[in-house]
């Protein structure tokens, strides 16, 4: 009898594992820091806005943690109110993606990193400058020694710290990964339906892996042309070629519901339209009402927990800090 049970349990738990295993999207795992003196460096220059050149513009400007790591309009606003010219993509399980930038043109998050800062329409600072600022206070030479050892502070240093932090911004536990991961109850008719007809219509082709995209770069507009006025080219501006023109990083589907407006232009706001131009664009399909309805719930069911920040509070400037320019 006891046999018989315990087989039966064995049994179960393979069959669950199994068909998680089958499914296109895999559960995302929490992460362990490795060094949490680098992790509490690194969220403390996230929130720094002295990494900019106004003193007012931190990484968190843009990729809010209140608001699913993005800004939530349509392009960017930078330095002096500069118009961005590409929408802001979720910091939030970036650290799963093939490459950084829509266009893929950062092979990492630490070769991401360096970029805003000395970027004239973001951050709109040197690198140099940045980092005297940060040598000028002695409470962040402190956090250095401490994080790598000596008081050095460079810029790769400074890039090292804000990709470990980004590293452990990751969002496990979602409704859809407690269903991979066996609890049926975890989501329900209508969201299953959805989920179902994500994979047989193709969607899954390219938003799949744990991040559910992240992982190829695709054209947007297989089957007809994405209507917009951005001039952005995508990939074709890394490497030249025009095959590369309209190719993308395929964006996360992970907290989807919290990384509103969509696309590269930013000029979609709802999940609806966005599911009924993929469908069109991508697949060439008309989903109904009722398809559509059924996939965007399935999409809200990929919001996962988000990483829980307390605040730091950052070491005050002195008499040796160069100053703010904001105007
Ligand atoms: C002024 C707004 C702004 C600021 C400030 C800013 N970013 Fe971004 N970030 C963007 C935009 C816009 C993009 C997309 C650019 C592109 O793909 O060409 C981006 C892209 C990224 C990406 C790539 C994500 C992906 O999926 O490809 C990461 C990671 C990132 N930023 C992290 C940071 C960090 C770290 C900082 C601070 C050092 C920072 N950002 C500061 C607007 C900003
Ligand atoms: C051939 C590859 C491909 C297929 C198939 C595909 N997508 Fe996409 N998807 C992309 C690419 C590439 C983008 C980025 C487009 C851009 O440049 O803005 C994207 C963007 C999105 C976005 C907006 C993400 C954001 O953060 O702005 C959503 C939502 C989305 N896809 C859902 C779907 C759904 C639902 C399906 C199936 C009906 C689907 N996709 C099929 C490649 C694909």
């Amino acid at each position: 009898m006891i046999r018989t049970l315990v087989i039966l349990l064995l049994l179960m738990v393979t069959s669950i594992n199994v068909s998680a295993a089958n499914e296109p999207i895999q559960p995302i795992k929490a992460v362990t820091p490795q060094n949490s003196d680098l992790v509490d460096l690194g969220k403390m220059l996230y929130f720094d806005p002295r990494l900019s050149k106004s003193g007012f513009i931190s990484c968190n400007s843009c990729h809010n943690l209140s608001m699913g790591g993005t800004d939530n309009i349509a392009t960017s606003v930078g330095h002096k109110w500069h118009q961005g010219p590409i929408n802001a993509p979720t910091v939030l399980n970036s650290s799963m993606n093939l490459a950084q930038f829509w266009d893929g043109r950062a092979k990492d998050l630490k070769e991401q990193a360096g970029g805003p800062i000395a970027n004239p329409g973001e951050m709109a600072f040197t690198h140099e400058l940045a980092v005297n600022v940060l040598n000028s206070i002695p409470q962040y030479r402190a956090k250095f020694e401490k994080a790598f050892g000596s008081d050095k502070i460079d810029i790769d240093r400074v890039t090292t710290a804000i990709a470990a932090f980004e590293d452990t911004l990751v969002t496990p536990g979602s409704r859809f990964d407690q269903w991979l991961e066996g609890d049926k109850n975890a989501i329900n008719k209508q969201e299953l339906e959805g989920y179902r007809l994500f994979k047989s219509s193709g969607c899954t082709g390219c938003h799949h892996g744990a991040a559910v995209g992240g992982l190829a770069y695709q054209k947007f507009g297989v089957y007809h042309p994405y209507q917009t006025d951005s001039k952005i080219e995508g990939r074709k501006a890394v490497t030249g070629k025009d095959t590369d023109l309209n190719v993308f990083k395929v964006p996360t589907l992970r907290n989807i519901e919290l990384t509103y407006p969509y696309f590269h232009d930013g000029a979609v706001w709802t999940l609806e339209e966005a599911v009924k131009i993929m469908g069109k664009v991508q697949l060439d399909r008309d989903f109904s009402k009722k398809e559509v309805d059924s996939i965007v719930a399935f999409l809200k069911t990929l919001t996962g927990e988000q990483p829980e920040i307390q605040l730091p509070i950052l070491p005050p400037s002195n008499n040796d800090t160069p100053r703010p320019e904001p105007f």
